[in-house]
């Protein structure tokens, strides 16, 4: 199987994935022969920028450690790893340029902060018990702590930006972080409501989850020096990518290994989150819609074992879970058409590889 490795561990070939030729690459997702060299190509991917992310660890291990929950629960989130994507965009995307710089390297740790405080912040709205295969901080620390330790990584995210000399790329930030707080506003809006809408789960995506993606392709790229038009290319591709991305995470939801994922499985289903899965399966099954209505509606933090169960048979049934990949393999088709604006480089392989990638993701 094939999977995004987590930074905290070192990449083993069974762990990722490898290919040659990428749009060949994304249709054979599931062709065993595929998967093998995804794997190589990814281990080799991640050997080649190993400096550039254990720099980006470095600057993240020197945050200020003070013995408070606020900061102990920053900690224990950005201690336990992950799979440090955003950083490796930036770091992909000004490889594509003249390399990682010093720049270069505060933007990906800016986009690794941000991150990590929607991390915080969304454990606390969305009351998630695990992440990274351990308890969330809010669980260790409390919701007070992670708040403010969500806030906190915010603002040394900011300083990173602001340091890194491109006033240019702290104003796109700010974008994002409205983006951001416009999709969750927007998603929060509709708990307790039971409106199935493709066009809304979308533009809550765009603005919760490719948002950041876009800023960390443009970033890198612009760090690294490339044309303006490249950049804007640099930051499609992002939007795709991180579209695919959510797409993917919404999929391990419903149909993912917990033990792999390292969150808890069916938390969309227990909030009443309508993602993309679930909302291809109440269209298909109007009977399966009229059960989740009642989950949406209820005030219940808890989700009924025989609504899951019913879920995970109406989802396979339905075609859902196929089809929300088969959406996922379009965007990432979309996001590697993209990478035509750059000239043909091993960064730009990478990013293909990354692509397609996403597609094979167990966790
Ligand atoms: C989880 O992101 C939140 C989403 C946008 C779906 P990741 O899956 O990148 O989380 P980590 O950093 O690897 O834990
Ligand atoms: C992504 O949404 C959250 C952010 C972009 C902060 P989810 O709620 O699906 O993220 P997970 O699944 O808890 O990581
Ligand atoms: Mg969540
Ligand atoms: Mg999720």
């Amino acid at each position: 199987m094939v999977t995004l490795s987590h930074a905290s561990h070192a990449p083993t070939p069974g762990q990722m994935f490898g290919s040659p030729e990428t749009l060949r690459r994304i249709e054979d997702v599931n062709a065993a022969r595929g998967d093998h060299d995804l794997t190589l190509r990814i281990a080799e991917l991640r050997a080649w920028i190993e400096a550039d992310l254990a720099d980006v660890e470095r600057d993240l291990a020197a945050l200020d450690r003070a013995p408070t929950p606020m900061h102990a629960s920053a900690r224990h989130l950005l201690s336990l790893g992950g799979k440090r994507l955003r950083p490796m965009c930036v770091a992909l995307a000004a490889r594509a340029g003249n390399g990682f710089n010093a720049a270069a390297r505060d933007l990906a740790v800016a986009a690794e902060l941000v991150h990590s405080a929607t991390l915080l912040h969304d454990d606390v709205v969305d009351m998630g018990d695990l992440r990274r295969g351990a308890p969330t901080s809010r669980v260790v620390y409390g919701n007070a702590a992670s708040i403010f330790a969500g806030d906190w990584l915010l603002v040394e995210a900011i300083a990173r930006i602001r340091a890194a000399g491109m006033n240019d790329l702290l104003d796109r930030a700010l974008g994002v972080l409205r983006a951001m707080l416009g999709a969750e506003a927007l998603q929060l809006a509709a708990r307790g409501t039971y409106a199935p809408d493709v066009e809304a789960y979308f533009r809550v995506v765009e603005g919760k989850t490719a948002s950041l993606f876009e800023w960390a392709m443009y970033a890198g790229g612009r760090a690294g020096g490339l044309a303006t038009a490249q950049c804007e290319a640099l930051e499609a591709y992002g939007k795709n990518l991180g579209v695919a991305f959510q797409v993917m995470d919404d999929v391990l939801d419903v149909a993912g290994d917990a033990a792999v994922v390292g969150k808890s499985v069916f938390a969309d289903l227990r909030e009443g989150k309508l993602t993309y899965p679930l909302l291809l399966a109440v269209e298909r099954d109007p009977a399966f819609g009229e059960a989740l209505r009642g989950q949406c509606l209820g005030e219940s933090a808890a989700v009924d074992p025989e609504l899951v169960r019913r879920a995970a048979e109406v989802l396979r049934a339905t075609g859902a879970i196929e089809d929300s990949v088969a959406l996922a393999r379009k965007l990432s088709q979309e996001s590697v058409r993209q990478l035509g604006a750059l000239p043909p480089s091993r960064a730009r392989d990478s990013l293909e590889s990354v692509a397609v990638a996403m597609l094979h993701r167990k966790k």
